[in-house]
């Protein structure tokens, strides 16, 4: 097996040849490719704690995390014993295992609206079925979907607003058709007179309202208070189905998620917490393995073939050795892991901010839990699509690529989130920190 290691110039460009003679784009998914800050990525050979190493011996400290999965940090000790463990039990067997049991009952344990789970392998699969269930619990064919929030790429979610609010979407991808999106309703994020209004006007043929628990895929909108609980209760008068995604911020954002940060609120201020129809998860419930989930009420989870007729499989569903790496995540993260990643959340996004603040940078910074993005040329948090959209992505790519320099791995875009993980102490943030100080709203010397 050939290993990369560039000592030169002409070995990174080899390479980028060679990945982008064989890979479109030189990736398996497009966000790795940097188009959203400029540049081409070398390789990444290994990754340890807080740590990244690319093909060159350059070493970052690592912001994206494997895009939230890395929760523990890499290769975490525990995580890998259990991988090794497993997989010299055998790799897959196609049948069920005690440890996909213990995992769904875990995220059970943890998430209760989660009464019964199924295992797939990507987020896609898991949102692709929950919006099936969905329709075949109400018999009716329109999603409601929101602009900005990514539930994976199937074809029915890959769309876009149409020409006015409450119209059918239009394709937001080469490759869907006009009347798979004629079923999707996609509005402003956050807009309370737009969601009442679609279901004044379409209510009976709505079949569900997908969103994400806490929007991170177009950075970090923290959920105007007020909009799932109106999002909740229009799905239960008019008989639809709410499907709540955290496969982003599932046991991420906090203990139970983003809808566990809502439900500890509305608690707070007396209120009977709303609770999702059908959730799905994925990233941290794998641990950095292909392991994601469709969970949700019983009577709509036994809608799922055996027991009903809504189908839905997986050669490598609920494979052991993916399992065993989101097992023993998910048993590090006690009460503990949370806080200690709160803090760390914390501490890196006050300690940011202030710097672009003494440098005289205009931001805003988006939070919800341990969640949190910055956008770069805002005044005020934005709610939707159009008003993230105003941030200054240049800025952003500046930023990006000077701290590259100094050894940090930001997101390769201004619309993700920046994550953090177990294994950033007080110095990694103090490096961090700094490194923005020192960058001081330059404008990047080239990629
Ligand atoms: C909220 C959300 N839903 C669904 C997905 C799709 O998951 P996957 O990439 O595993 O298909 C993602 C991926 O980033 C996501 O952030």
């Amino acid at each position: 097996m050939q290993q990369f290691g560039f000592r030169s110039a002409r070995g990174e460009q080899a390479w980028i040849e060679r990945a982008n003679d064989i890979l479109p784009g030189g990736v398996n998914s497009p966000v790795r490719a940097w188009n959203g800050v400029g540049g081409t990525p070398l390789p990444i050979v290994s990754a340890s704690g807080a740590t990244l190493t690319d093909a060159s011996g350059k070493e970052y400290l690592d912001l994206v995390g494997s895009w939230g999965a890395g929760i523990v940090g890499h290769a975490h000790p525990e995580v890998v014993a259990a991988v090794r463990g497993a997989a010299s039990r055998g790799l897959s067997f196609g049948a069920t295992t005690e440890s996909e049991v213990e995992l769904a009952e875990l995220i059970r344990d943890r998430y209760a609206p989660a009464q019964k789970v199924r295992l797939v392998s990507t987020g896609t699969e898991a949102t692709m079925t929950a919006l099936r269930l969905a329709r075949a619990a109400t018999g009716r064919d329109l999603i409601v979907k929101f602009a900005g929030l990514y539930h994976g790429h199937s074809d029915g979610l890959l769309v876009a607003a149409g020409s006015g609010l409450a119209t059918a979407g239009v394709p937001d991808s080469a490759g869907v058709t006009a009347a798979v999106a004629a079923d999707t309703l996609v509005l402003p994020y956050g807009d309370a007179d737009a969601l009442t209004d679609a279901f004044a006007e379409h209510g009976s043929r709505i079949a569900a309202v997908i969103t994400e628990a806490v929007p991170a895929n177009m950075g970090v909108v923290a959920p105007p208070e007020g909009f799932h609980r109106l999002a909740s209760q229009l799905c239960r008068n008019e008989g639809a189905v709410f499907i709540v995604d955290e496969v982003l911020s599932g046991f991420r954002a906090g203990p139970a998620g983003g809808w566990g940060l809502e439900r500890d609120a509305e608690i707070a201020a007396g209120r009977e917490p709303w609770e999702p129809d059908l959730v799905t998860f994925g990233k941290v419930i794998g641990g950095g393995l292909p392991v994601a989930a469709v969970a949700g009420r019983a009577d709509l989870m036994d809608m799922l073939a055996p027991v009903g007729t809504v189908y839905q499989a997986g050669t490598l569903s609920g494979n052991p050795v993916a399992v065993a790496a989101g097992l023993a995540t998910m048993r590090l993260l006690d009460d503990g892991a949370y806080a200690t990643l709160q803090r760390t959340a914390d501490a890196l996004r006050t300690g940011v901010s202030a710097e672009l603040r003494g440098a005289g940078i205009a931001h805003a910074v988006g939070q919800a839990g341990t969640l949190f993005s910055f956008f770069l040329g805002l005044e005020e948090p934005p709610t939707t699509f159009d008003e993230v959209a105003e941030q200054d992505a240049l800025a952003y790519s500046d930023l990006f690529h000077f701290l590259r320099g100094q050894g940090v791995a930001l997101p390769p875009s201004a619309y993700e989130a920046w994550f953090v993980s177990l294994a950033f102490d007080d110095d990694h943030v103090r490096r961090i920190v700094a490194a923005v100080g020192a960058w001081g709203g330059r404008e990047a010397t080239g990629p």
